[in-house]
């Protein structure tokens, strides 16, 4: 049965490498949302991309970025929410988390950078869960690389078919405009930073005689031999297969100078997903079951010291979250209610009567939650999608105030609960390791130990850069083999072990040698 609270939903992500446009593209949609009226309203939610030690400003931040966690409103109908994501790559595992949680993303890339690292990485997150992708190329108006070689470049770097709904008149001094394919219509570039007015010209035919008005013979004729080139290699747009995950519909644009981004935004909520069905380890859940469930994939520390509680982000999956109703936390077992239930509609924060799948409600936690936690109205469910990936960098906690150990000891639990870093924990000795992705976690986890739990640490820098998580079929084998390398095996945050390696090369020393055990990238298996 279709439910239309359900179907007017979309829950999506904007994402990209640092510095492609990112935090403007997701203000632009604010603003022709209408949740906010001026562009710069929204604080841009990052440190400086160079400096490390600017973590500081994370912190004054941290306030910000729940607000701007999640960014609800509505448009043309529907339900729109929008997933933010850390722009600094140290948090990328923030991010592949909150990837968990949408339906669909929008993957922007930089016209003059072309695919980067953190867009591959990004869009193999994507693919493990075969997540629609909408890709938009940014800043159109700078020099940048010729759109068919830019979309050579995103096939075959992110390994996606690709399928152009607008197409760009010209680039960088000589940017004219866009066309959209899928509307049939011209948009003439006017740069302009505030406004969102750009003149549209409805046109059934590329020979319209007055375009010539409008474009220069030139560009047209260039227009309408691209046009045929794309028509011919590219085809039209498979919703079905965007909806699979298998093609992603590219838009080109300006986010700076608002261009593109009604025709991107007008045509994401026609074809993006609503929610669907999701993963639990015992079967899967469908959006339109009567009964509620839902999971945790963020959480959130308050900014007060004096206050420990959190706040966690639940997805819901499946029926109607309601204020005031007793749900059923599967991994305690217990029974759980909340008073305030947080919607983040218009960028602001007020109490929530209720709730349907695709929205994320902030629930106040004083040490309940785990992410990953799922919550339903009585069936033990665990849902799918938020594995650990492997971290880069591995520093063992050395304590520098004996007194403090229990503080310490209850930091790291709880820093590491709510996905600030991952910890090991390794023998002899119980030594915790701290596995992180980028030098900036290390400095948010001692800054934290430190003002919220008095605990003062050090961290020595460990030889590994990879983990894999070990199984093996055969029980006998699997301890034989923890025996023997116990100086590189950790056991994870659910006591799962996980073998400890400098490099690729001696993991694959290591599978050869050990043909019985199964070595997997991240914690998530089948
Ligand atoms: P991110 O969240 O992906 O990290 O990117 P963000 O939106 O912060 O944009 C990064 C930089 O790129 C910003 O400049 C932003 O103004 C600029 N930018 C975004 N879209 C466009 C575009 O369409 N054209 C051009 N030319 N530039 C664009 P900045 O100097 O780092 O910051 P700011 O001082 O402008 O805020």
């Amino acid at each position: 049965m279709v439910n239309p609270e359900i179907e007017k939903r979309k829950t999506f992500a904007i994402i990209s490498h640092p510095d492609a446009g990112k935090t403007t593209l997701t203000e632009k949609f604010l603003l022709f949302g209408g949740a906010i009226n001026t562009a710069g309203a929204v604080k841009r939610n990052k440190a400086n991309q160079s400096s490390t030690s600017d973590f500081m400003e994370i912190e004054k931040q941290r306030g910000i970025s729940v607000a701007t966690s999640v960014m609800g409103f509505e448009y043309n109908g529907k339900r729109i929410n929008i997933l933010d994501t850390p722009g600094h790559k140290d948090f990328a595992e923030d991010t592949y988390r909150t990837l968990s949680a949408v339906d669909s993303v929008i993957l922007v890339v930089d016209c003059v950078k072309g695919v980067e690292e953190q867009t591959e990485k990004l869009m193999s997150v994507c693919r493990m869960r075969n997540t629609p992708v909408i890709i938009f190329v940014n800043k159109m108006d700078r020099e940048g690389k010729d759109a068919f070689d830019l979309l050579d470049e995103i096939e075959s770097k992110l390994n996606i078919s690709l399928c152009p709904l607008s197409w760009p008149i010209g680039q960088g001094h000589t940017f004219k405009g866009v066309y959209s394919i899928y509307n049939k219509h011209l948009n003439l570039f006017e740069p302009d930073k505030k406004k969102i007015s750009t003149p549209v010209i409805e046109v059934n035919s590329l020979d319209d005689e007055n375009l010539a008005q409008f474009l220069p013979e030139k560009s047209l004729t260039n227009l309408k031999e691209e046009l045929e080139l794309v028509e011919g290699v590219y085809g039209a747009v498979d919703k079905e297969m965007y909806l699979e995950g298998l093609l992603a519909p590219v838009f080109f644009g300006s986010a700076i100078n608002n261009f593109g981004i009604k025709e991107l935004l007008d045509t994401f909520v026609n074809i993006a997903p609503s929610p669907k069905s999701r993963e639990a380890e015992e079967r899967v859940v469908l959006a339109t079951e009567k009964n509620f469930s839902g999971f945790v994939f963020k959480i959130h520390a308050n900014l007060d010291p004096n206050h420990r509680d959190r706040i966690a982000f639940l997805r819901i999956c499946s029926g109607k979250f309601e204020r005031n109703k007793f749900f059923y936390h599967t991994r305690n077992n217990k029974k759980i209610k909340f008073s305030n239930p947080m919607d983040f509609m218009a960028n602001e924060k007020s109490i929530v009567e209720e709730a349907w799948p695709g929205d994320v409600v902030g629930l106040y936690d004083s040490g309940t939650f785990k992410i990953g936690d799922t919550l339903t109205e009585g069936e033990k469910l665990q849902f799918k999608g938020i594995p650990s990936f492997s971290p880069e960098i591995f520093k063992e906690v050395e304590n520098r105030d004996p007194l403090k150990t229990k503080q310490l000891e209850k930091g790291l639990q709880q820093l590491t609960e709510e996905g600030v870093a991952q910890l090991f924990v390794m023998q002899p000795g119980n030594r915790k390791v701290i596995g992180a992705v980028g030098d900036l976690q290390f400095e948010v986890i001692a800054f934290r130990l430190e003002h919220e739990y008095g605990a003062k640490a050090h961290f020595r820098m460990l030889s590994y850069t990879r983990s894999n998580w070990v199984t093996s079929k055969d029980p006998k084998k699997l301890e034989e083999f923890l025996k023997r390398k116990q100086q590189h095996i950790g056991e994870d945050k659910d006591g799962n072990p996980v073998y400890l390696a400098d490099n690729e090369f001696m993991i694959n020393m290591t599978m050869r040698d050990y043909p019985d055990i199964e070595f997997h990238k991240t914690s998530e298996f089948k």
